[in-house]
């Protein structure tokens, strides 16, 4: 492997991922915001603030996949003489004495250094504020008295992200602002049906302003040349309809050595319906000057960012482990949680590859996250729990999606993904199990959002799982409507129509023979999590029941789902084997065989065993685990969009890194600790880090989607960042399988497994009233805990039980 270029580093102390070089190979972004206000922040400031929904409540506009690419941010400008530039390099791209973007947990600090003055600019969203911070410091290191203009630069969305890049007939007539004093107001639409509106403010005078688009960058021009600061001179420009801008016109002097902030305030308010205006046309500006005043100050400022690091110190306190691998640590301890957090909060709605339009909240994946989130905020996955159950239909089906906003399912997408009720199970136990609070299961919650069709969450896990049982095929294994996790793999699809979309076509499903041993890998690992939980709760009709579905599914597995070295597929609408060794390509898919592997369908027969070794011979390569093997070469017509990626690419035998996971766990179940960290550090982002900086192009500090599989052009090449099942998944794997830290009903349960070369280590776990130091000695095994030691005396059995206060475990292997 070739030297690469290196464009940052970790900076553990600070848990921040420092960037050197503003010309990363694909924007490098991070996120604001923890609750209702959200930011995404390159590495140069480019990127978008909204407020709850990325697609109905967006605050900045954004223009994706432009050239230049990531065009639209807060940005600055600083003009001192004919020289004009950006502390983040972009937009004026004139080249700096320095630069460095910090990102840390939920704040980003951009800094920049031309001609012997630094603006520094520290970007955050304070905890329970619906504002973004930019606090600016500007320096003379010079010996001289510098004179500088000072511009700002926001762009305002017109609300809907969606209509705001099409609907220019209507949006170009309806743009509104209001100016007062250093505070510029966005109202677009307020006058009608709109309660809400935006405000950018800077906690000091002005000398001028412009909040027209045109006037401040000029029809030809671009964001790197506006008129305005070409000529450094403001236009004073008063929007009516076009483009309505945010722009403050700052004159500043400094003397040598002197240091100077202003406070920027990107605010989004909402009144009451009674309370909208002050004067006739005149929006109420009480609860903006309310939170500008929070604001107005550095020491306010100061405050808040440190109330934001407290909060993180605390959830990052949690779970914390030492093990003398910094690679391993700095995953574990900072940023595979803080992916966690992101996922949690985002789903798969705004990044720099989901454009915040297309999709809400998934089902699926809103389950798979909240499972890599619970231990830092248990009441926030609860409610989460909730809002998706309230989604489900009464047969146990479910709407694919949800928009947070409303709460309501997505009538675009629709359902029958057959997977997604499982996944209600696979959330709500790692609930339960995180908490001791069984009280969830009694809540009560609709159906499609139906008032009056309320029934208990436990009824929801029933129906859920009874959607399986209710719904197999001629093999007795479940049927997979429109399409079970793999999203790709459309059996029922059957389209020739290139104006058809894969994932809502279903074409013919009327007698399909179209079967998933996915899903009933799934099926088995969480009915065998239901039936330990109808006992926990003393329902042991109902977990027998369960259990006779459950065992009834593993011989179905067994009958009709071996290929003889590893599990299939699926059956096709036809009823014919795919992920089998008779098929020409996609001979062998990994899903069933983590999903099989996890649930140890066979495991006595040697099937797993033979299924692990498959996916090491024939999955495997130097980045991780493919999806399929062969890759298909040819569209498929009757497996759909699965066939339409080009070799080596997303579904078509990409390694999708969520997956690999699931092969992790089923060879930590196996208890072959030094395959499953083989497979775990070829896709740890700090593994890829160190050798991949430009190879990969993505953020080396979180994990992606997809990572080019061994048939793709550039194997090695990462896409789709950040929102990914991949980090609830590799945390999930880490912490529970690899660490063997697993909470459970009664307490921890302690299972480590682990590569043989593995040291002492320690974990500090935080488990409801509880708070336990663990040091696990392996002595060389992969697994197998031999004994227990709590607070100095023996354990019977694995799991340390369960009680308040601080505790002292000592593991041997
Ligand atoms: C992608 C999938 C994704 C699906 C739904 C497909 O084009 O390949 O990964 O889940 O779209 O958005
Ligand atoms: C991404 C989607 O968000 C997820 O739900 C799906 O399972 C995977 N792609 C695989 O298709």
């Amino acid at each position: 492997m070739e030297q690469q270029k290196r464009y940052g580093h970790f900076d553990d102390a600070h848990r921040e991922y420092v960037i050197t070089d503003p010309k990363t190979p694909w924007p490098w972004i991070n996120y604001l915001g923890n609750e209702d206000f959200f930011s995404l922040i390159s590495n140069t400031a480019g990127g978008y603030s909204f407020y709850k929904d990325a697609k109905f409540r967006r605050i900045t506009r954004y223009r994706y996949n432009n050239v230049p690419m990531d065009n639209g941010g807060r940005y600055f400008y600083i003009k001192e003489g004919d020289t004009a530039w950006s502390p983040g390099w972009k937009p004026c791209k004139t080249p700096l004495d320095f630069y460095e973007c910090r990102h840390g947990m939920g704040y980003t600090r951009i800094t920049g250094r031309k001609n012997q003055v630094e603006a520094s600019v520290l970007f955050f969203v304070p905890l329970k504020t619906w504002a973004e911070v930019q606090k600016l410091t500007l320096t003379n290191q010079s010996q001289e008295v510098k004179t500088l203009k000072l511009f700002s630069f926001e762009e305002w969305c017109l609300w809907n992200a969606a209509t705001d890049m099409e609907n220019f007939q209507r949006n170009f007539s309806t743009g509104e602002v209001e100016i007062e004093g250093s505070t510029i107001y966005h109202k677009t639409e307020y006058r009608e049906r709109r309660n809400h509106y935006a405000f950018y403010h800077v906690n000091t005078e002005i000398q001028g302003f412009d909040t027209d688009r045109e006037s401040f960058v000029g029809l030809y021009n671009e964001f790197s040349n506006p008129d305005a600061v070409v000529e450094g001179l403001p236009r004073n420009s008063h929007a009516h309809g076009w483009s309505p801008i945010a722009s403050h016109y700052i004159e500043v002097t400094l003397q040598t050595g002197e240091s100077r902030d202003f406070v920027f305030l990107l605010g989004y308010v909402e009144n009451e319906q009674d309370k909208k205006f002050s004067a006739p046309k005149v929006i109420n500006k009480e609860k903006a000057h309310a939170l500008i005043a929070r604001f107005d100050t550095t020491e306010k400022v100061d405050k808040a960012f440190a109330e934001l690091n407290a909060y993180w110190d605390a959830l990052l306190n949690i779970y914390k482990v030492k093990t003398g691998n910094p690679k391993l640590d700095r995953m574990v301890n900072i940023w595979n949680q803080y992916q966690c957090m992101v996922t949690f909060n985002f789903s798969r709605s705004a990044s720099f590859f989901e454009s915040g339009i297309g999709r809400g909240m998934g089902f699926r994946d809103s389950n798979q996250d909240l499972v890599g989130f619970v231990h830092q905020i248990p009441s926030r996955a609860r409610q989460r729990i909730i809002d998706i159950a309230s989604t489900q239909f009464p047969d146990g089906g479910c709407y694919h999606q949800y928009q947070p906003l409303t709460k309501r399912g997505n009538n675009d997408i629709g359902g029958g993904f057959n997977d997604d009720p499982c996944w209600l199970i696979f959330g709500t136990v790692a609930y339960i199990k995180e908490t001791g609070d069984f009280t969830i299961l009694d809540e009560m919650v609709p159906f499609d959002n139906q008032p009056g069709s309320e029934v208990t969450l436990f009824e929801h896990l029933k129906v859920s799982l009874d959607h399986v049982i209710n719904n197999l095929g001629p093999h007795l294994l479940p049927l997979i409507g429109r399409a079970d996790w793999n999203d790709c793999l459309n059996l029922n699809c059957f389209s020739w129509d290139p104006n058809e979309s894969f994932q809502t076509t279903e074409n013919v499903s009327e007698g399909t023979k179209a079967e998933s041993l996915m899903i009933a890998g799934l099926f088995v690992v969480t009915g065998k999590e239901y039936v330990a939980l109808c006992n926990k709760i003393a329902k042991h009709e109902e977990g027998q029941r369960m259990q006779r579905a459950v065992d009834a599914m593993i011989e179905a597995v067994k009958k009709h789902g071996w290929d003889g070295e590893w599990y299939l597929r699926a059956y096709d609408f036809y009823g014919r084997k795919i992920g089998s060794n008779e098929c020409e390509e996609g001979k062998i898919f990994i899903e069933s065989q983590g999903w099989c592997t996890m649930a140890e369908i066979g495991a006595d027969e040697g099937m797993v065993a033979k299924s692990l070794d498959s996916c090491k011979k024939y999955l495997e390569c130097e980045h991780g685990m493919v999806l399929n093997n062969p890759a298909f070469t040819k569209y498929i017509y009757e497996y759909g969009e699965i066939s339409s990626y080009p070799e080596g690419y997303k579904e078509n035998a990409g390694i999708f890194c969520h997956n690999n996971p699931w092969v992790i766990i089923g060879e930590c179940m196996a208890g072959r600790g030094n395959d499953a960290w083989s497979h775990y550090a070829k896709i740890l982002p700090s593994y890829v880090e160190e050798k991949y900086q430009t190879l990969h192009k993505v953020e080396p500090y979180v994990n992606c989607q997809m990572v080019a599989g061994k048939d793709a052009f550039r194997p090695g090449e990462g896409k789709n960042s950040w929102l990914t099942g991949t980090a609830a998944w590799m945390w999930y794997t880490v912490s529970e399988f690899i660490l063997g830290i697993k909470p459970d009903y009664d307490g921890i349960r302690i299972d480590p497994c682990l590569p043989e070369t593995a040291g002492d280590y320690t974990v500090s776990r935080k488990f409801r009233d509880a708070e336990y130091d663990i040091t696990i000695r392996p002595n060389g095994s992969q697994k197998g805990v031999k004994q227990i030691v709590l607070d100095g005396s023996p354990v019977e059995g694995d799991v340390i039980p369960y009680a308040a206060g601080k505790h002292t475990v000592e593991v041997t292997m």
